[in-house]
């Protein structure tokens, strides 16, 4: 038989229960525990059908108001756990916004790339078109193609790396000659166009690194001549110094230029004779000629019809030229101090 005090025993262990809830979980399992379907209220509830009629009414209504009582308090306490957890969350997640802030740290381009883009601007303007070739290269494109036959001593000048193992045929190619000779393979002339890219070199001092830049420079026309050569390497000379700079051409050999120079400028850090340009005024900065017949024989361009002329010159040559850098490997050394001079 239920009775009053039973109520109030259940009433006193609901209120301590639910007050006591730590999270909305525990709350959860409380409701279930008095209110579920088979909660203690649910199992009094259902225990007063065997109870006399009026002994039924009296006890029923104080069941019901317990009920009431429950569910409200379930209800504030839910309540409350909601807000509790709403403060952590902002708590938790909170900004102090008077701390200094960390900044923005602007990346800046990197001098040789600086410096190729600006080669590259120079000669689109001129009409060439810009193209490029695999580092690792065959040795037919590298050399054979280039008028540089096996055995010839050009080859042992070229501190070449080779692929292994060496009857793959394949090496880093020392020069972007090669691009050249592939270009011509897929296009018809007349050609105007530049080759900018890496190429590799065993080779390791104040002035070499294993790997460097070359711009390579080819023109194939009917009409084309040495003094349209000229022309086009003075202009970029002085387009890329920004100055009225002299530009001289020696006399050199190419196996795949005939005739070949080397062309100098007059020295753009000394009017008669410094450390850089070895007291003579004067700085050597590229490869240049004529294409030999023999390489258009090796793409079949009819050497009759078609005449060209090619060059070839060192991306940090110029870069350590334009901004004084006397040493090539800084720009290899990921140095900071140094990259973040050109942001
Ligand atoms: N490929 C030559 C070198 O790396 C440069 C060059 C290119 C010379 C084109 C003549 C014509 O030294």
């Amino acid at each position: 038989m239920p009775t009053t005090s039973d109520i109030r025993d259940l009433s006193a262990g609901a209120q301590a229960a639910i007050a006591a809830a730590a999270d909305l979980r525990a709350l959860e399992e409380l409701r279930v525990r008095y209110l579920g379907r088979k909660g203690a209220l649910t199992e009094k509830l259902k225990s007063i059908g065997a109870l006399a009629a009026e002994e039924r009414r009296a006890y029923g209504r104080q069941l019901n108001q317990l009920k009431k009582e429950i569910q409200r308090q379930l209800q504030n306490r839910r309540a409350a756990l909601q807000e509790d957890e709403r403060a952590a969350g902002i708590a938790r997640d909170a900004v102090d916004v008077t701390l200094p802030g960390r900044g923005a740290a602007p990346g800046g381009v990197h001098p040789v790339s600086r410096t190729l883009a600006r080669m590259e601007e120079i000669f689109v303007r001129l009409g060439f078109a810009v193209a490029d070739g695999p580092e690792l290269e065959d040795d037919f494109h590298n050399f054979t193609a280039l008028n540089i036959p096996p055995g010839h001593p050009a080859r042992a000048m070229h501190d070449t790396f080779y692929a292994h193992p060496p009857s793959c045929g394949l090496l880093l190619r020392t020069h972007t000659s090669p691009v050249q000779v592939r270009y011509m393979q897929n296009h018809k002339p007349p050609l105007r166009v530049i080759a900018p890219g890496r190429v590799y070199r065993c080779d390791s001092d104040l002035t070499h690194t294993p790997m460097f830049h070359q711009v390579e420079g080819l023109v194939v026309d009917e009409d084309t001549s040495f003094a349209d050569l000229k022309g086009v390497l003075v202009h970029f000379a002085r387009a890329f110094f920004e100055r009225d700079l002299e530009v001289r051409f020696r006399p050199s050999f190419f196996p795949f230029t005939e005739p070949s120079a080397e062309v100098d400028i007059s020295c753009v850090f000394c009017r008669k004779g410094c450390r850089v340009c070895g007291h003579s005024g004067w700085l050597e900065v590229l490869g240049c000629g004529m294409v030999h017949p023999a390489v258009l024989g090796h793409v079949n361009i009819d050497s009759e019809r078609f005449l060209g002329y090619a060059f070839g010159m060192g991306v940090e040559r110029l870069a350590m030229l334009r901004y004084g850098v006397d040493d090539l490997r800084v720009f290899f050394d990921n140095d900071l101090s140094f990259l973040r001079r050109f942001r």
